[in-house]
């Protein structure tokens, strides 16, 4: 039977490589290499890249006679290199070689990637091969590769080749690839003494210094594990080091080649200067099997904190079930991008992990669905990715300004200083052409982040952080929304003009040049939502500190006094009864699905298609993802309420779902993140549709659902989506309120889930089956745990479990 901690592929397969190389990665959340063979470098197949958390460089390019800047997350030395030849044969290479067997197993439970296979050469010899590899979660400097081999009817000489690769360059998103991708420069390299090599590279703008130094060790296996003492040949090549050894093999032995690597960088903490720290490290390190222990040890304690298990009550093994697997892999994605190794580092997110170089290792509004899964589980690193933000709110004030705005403007797509990264041409893979990309309209990013700094505090009532540094954050994001409020004098209502929703089909009315759309729904709502938590933040900080921060900030009464006017009298247009997209949106024509359907097949990226046609999807009432349903997804139908009749706008008891069937039909899910939402909503509504887009949304990266994206670099927010369902929905957890409040369900075809969360200081255990909920509060939590069970109130002190019959609890 599968075994649901483990990913498997057998057999090789050139073309799938790639995408299992993103999926198979391993990283630390300090850094993160592919899942590559060892023995390749990129060559068309293979794609090794290893990418560093914050570790950006900015490079000029030409493009069609324009120079354009780009700051991309770069791909950094490739510490893997490590091949074998027989005496008088070739380097192993897999199109040349036959391969008679092939797995590659990603061991989820223990954090490390296994790969075996067997080889058949020119001249009859096969070998076996099998190689484990780790990047150490608790001493985040370390990764390890162990590489057996094993002659299987030949005796005779191997020789061993491990090297250090500096020539790598960012080359690994096809459409990227005019652009320069040269971001590093070899600054020294050479032994290490008593033994290994070591390179230093640096970026050539932000002048990151990164070092790697390896040490390679070769052993015998019988009678007794034995060390081989060979001498190492150098090899020193303009971008590369490396050492050769080689020695006598016997048939039916096994020889390993151990490789340890460590990594410093100059942005690191506790270092004096990193090739230094990289080459001390490698001498001081322990071998593979003792690094091993330690990096199992330390994903046990996170799995303990983080598992989702599913299981079938009365049933004493687990059973294997895809959405166990996918969940997992999505957990250990999460794990992998950010851990506890990043606490502290000046990092947040990338939309696409450290797994590959789409997007350029941007951060998005993808947060907003990253962010919970760690609020619940690791709430120390939702508070060291808040400041990421936090550090660059100067920068958020200097784009506000210059766009004429109040307050706080972060940017869409931000990286290393937080300005605005997001291009201003996007190319077009289907017709070739470069297309204005009004994307950076998308403002609400600013409410994802003043609603992540809300959440987090909801779920731990950091009080400390909200005063130091949440409530700075709050106010600045709704002053800039305020300042980008206009007053219509004709409809007596305050409007957002100029702005892109989610929904990035949308950039512009196709009769207008200029970018950007009136009273974008989702922005106007989310921008009184805004406002509202910005007043509440007030009432809620301390006098003196409410005083400090209003003198700091210059937040007078006349200005807080039009916030309210806003709060009260912002647009939401509406049509045929529903809420509409945005001003205007009723005039767009209906879009012929079935038509494009029957020619193109998958029509997820209708905008590529539409644009490739000399036409454009701002005609027509179709939508890239949920824009309107994201309403549903972040507020609660109360909250909701609040808002529209305070606007004095209906929201009927229908509200919900007669968009949703609206937004349905014309939703074509281009982004991976749609597909969450949708199912999230749903599950409210019409549980069998939801579970099924759960479903499809579990399949978007293992399945690579957009036909060649996963390989750039895996979808972490939809991941992190899939997870925050079982969280929000199945387990039912609502921290929106003054209380976490539980109403778990489980759909139907789901028998039992366990896992834990933390809040406000308390683990808890939860239990749910169809029936059940059994929650217990972790013995020597600070406090009893104070919590609703589908609105009533329950006191559980520390080492008490206490059991819920589910048809007894309101949901
Ligand atoms: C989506 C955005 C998302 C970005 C990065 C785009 O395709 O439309 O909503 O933030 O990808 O994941």
């Amino acid at each position: 039977m599968a075994d649901p901690w483990i990913l498997s592929y057998e057999g090789y397969d050139p073309q799938e490589e790639s995408l299992r190389e993103a999926l198979c990665a391993l990283g630390n959340g300090r850094f993160a290499t592919r899942g590559a063979a060892e023995e390749f470098a990129a060559d068309g197949v293979h794609y090794p890249g290893t990418y560093i958390a914050g570790g950006y460089n900015r490079v000029e390019s030409e493009v069609a006679g324009h120079t354009v800047s780009n700051e991309d997350l770069v791909n950094f030395p490739n510490w893997l290199p490590l091949t074998f030849r027989p005496e008088g044969g070739e380097w192993v290479d897999f199109s040349r070689d036959q391969l008679l067997f092939y797995r590659q197993d990603l061991n989820m439970r223990d954090g490390v990637l296994l790969r075996r296979y067997r080889i058949h050469d020119g001249a009859g010899r096969e070998t076996s091969v099998s190689s484990r590899r780790i990047v150490h979660m608790h001493q985040p400097q370390y990764a390890a590769v162990e590489y057996c081999i094993t002659p299987e009817n030949w005796s005779g000489r191997v020789y061993v080749r491990s090297l250090i690769d500096g020539s790598v360059m960012n080359r690994g998103v096809e459409r990227y690839r005019q652009l320069n991708g040269q971001h590093l420069t070899i600054l020294r390299k050479g032994p290490v003494a008593p033994e290994g090599v070591y390179l230093v590279a640096q970026t050539t703008q932000s002048r990151i210094e990164v070092a790697v130094a390896a040490r390679t060790r070769v052993w015998v296996d019988t009678p007794a594990l034995h060390r081989l003492d060979l001498p190492a040949k150098s090899v020193d090549d303009e971008h590369i080091v490396g050492e050769e050894y080689s020695f006598p093999v016997e048939e039916d032995r096994t020889y390993t080649v151990e490789k340890v690597v460590a990594l410093h960088t100059s942005r690191d903490r506790g270092i004096t200067e990193s090739g230094l720290d990289a080459r001390l490290a490698i001498t001081r390190s322990p071998g593979f099997e003792a690094l091993f222990r330690t990096h199992k040890l330390a994903w046990q304690q996170l799995w303990s904190r983080c598992d989702m298990f599913l299981f079938t009550p009365g049933q004493l093994q687990p059973e294997f079930s895809p959405e166990q697997l996918i969940l997992r892999l999505h957990i250990f994605h999460l794990l992998q991008t950010v851990s506890p190794n990043s606490i502290g580092r000046d990092v947040s997110v990338p939309a696409r992990g450290l797994h590959g170089e789409a997007y350029r290792g941007h951060i998005f509004w993808d947060e907003l669905f990253i962010f919970p899964f760690f609020t619940l589980s690791l709430p120390e690193i939702t508070r060291s990715l808040l400041f990421y933000r936090y550090h660059r709110l100067d920068m958020a004030r200097r784009l506000a300004a210059e766009a004429g705005y109040r307050g706080a403007m972060f940017p869409w797509q931000s990286s290393s200083d937080g300005r605005e990264e997001t291009q201003q041409l996007h190319l077009n893979p289907r017709s070739g052409n470069w297309d204005p990309d009004h994307s950076r309209l998308q403002r609400h990013i600013n409410a994802a982040i003043a609603y992540n700094v809300w959440q987090y505090y909801k779920a731990t009532e950091d009080m400390q952080f909200m005063e130091s540094h949440g409530a700075e954050m709050l106010l600045e994001i709704a002053r800039f929304w305020c300042s980008a409020t206009t007053f219509n004098e004709e409809t007596g209502r305050y409007e957002i003009v100029g702005v892109m929703g989610p929904d990035e089909y949308h950039e512009k009315y196709p009769d207008r040049e200029e970018g950007g759309l009136r009273n974008n729904a989702y922005t106007n709502v989310m921008a009184v939502w805004c406002i509202d938590r910005a007043r509440d933040v007030l009432m809620l900080l301390r006098p003196g500190r409410r005083n400090e921060l209003c003198a700091m900030l210059e937040l007078t009464d006349d200005e807080l006094e039009r916030w309210n006017h806003i709060a009260n009298g912002m647009t939401v247009c509406f049509h045929d009864g529903v809420i509409s997209q945005f001003q205007g949106y009723e005039q767009l024509e209906e879009f012929d699905w079935a038509g494009y359907e029957r020619k193109y097949g998958n029509i997820e990226r209708l905008d590529r298609i539409l644009k490739a046609e000399g036409d454009t999807p701002d005609r027509y009432r179709v939508s890239k993802q949920a824009d309107v349903v994201m309403l549903f997804y972040l507020l609660t139908p109360k909250e909701l309420r609040l808002i529209f009749e305070r606007l004095g706008y209906p929201f009927d008891d229908d509200t919900i779902e007669r968009n949703m069937a609206y937004y349905m039909e014309r939703t074509s899910h281009g982004s991976t993140l749609s597909k969450v939402v949708f199912s999230s909503v749903l599950d409210r509504i019409d549980r069998t549709t939801g579970f099924q887009l759960f479903r499809d949304a579990l399949r978007s990266d293992i399945g690579d659902v957009q036909g060649g994206t996963t390989p750039e670099g895996i979808h972490l927010g939809a991941m992190a989506g899939t997870v925050d369902i079982v969280l929000r929905h199945y387990a039912g957890i609502d921290v929106t309120g003054d209380t976490i409040n539980f109403t778990p369900r489980l759909p139907e075809q789901l028998k039992g889930l366990r896992l834990p969360i933390k809040y406000r200081g308390n683990w808890l255990h939860l239990e749910i089956t169809q029936e059940k909920f059994l929650i217990t509060v972790e013995e020597n939590g600070p406090q009893p745990a104070h919590i609703l069970v589908g609105g009533q109130l329950c006191e559980i002190n520390p080492g008490e479990s206490r059991e819920f019959l589910l048809d007894k609890v309101e949901s």
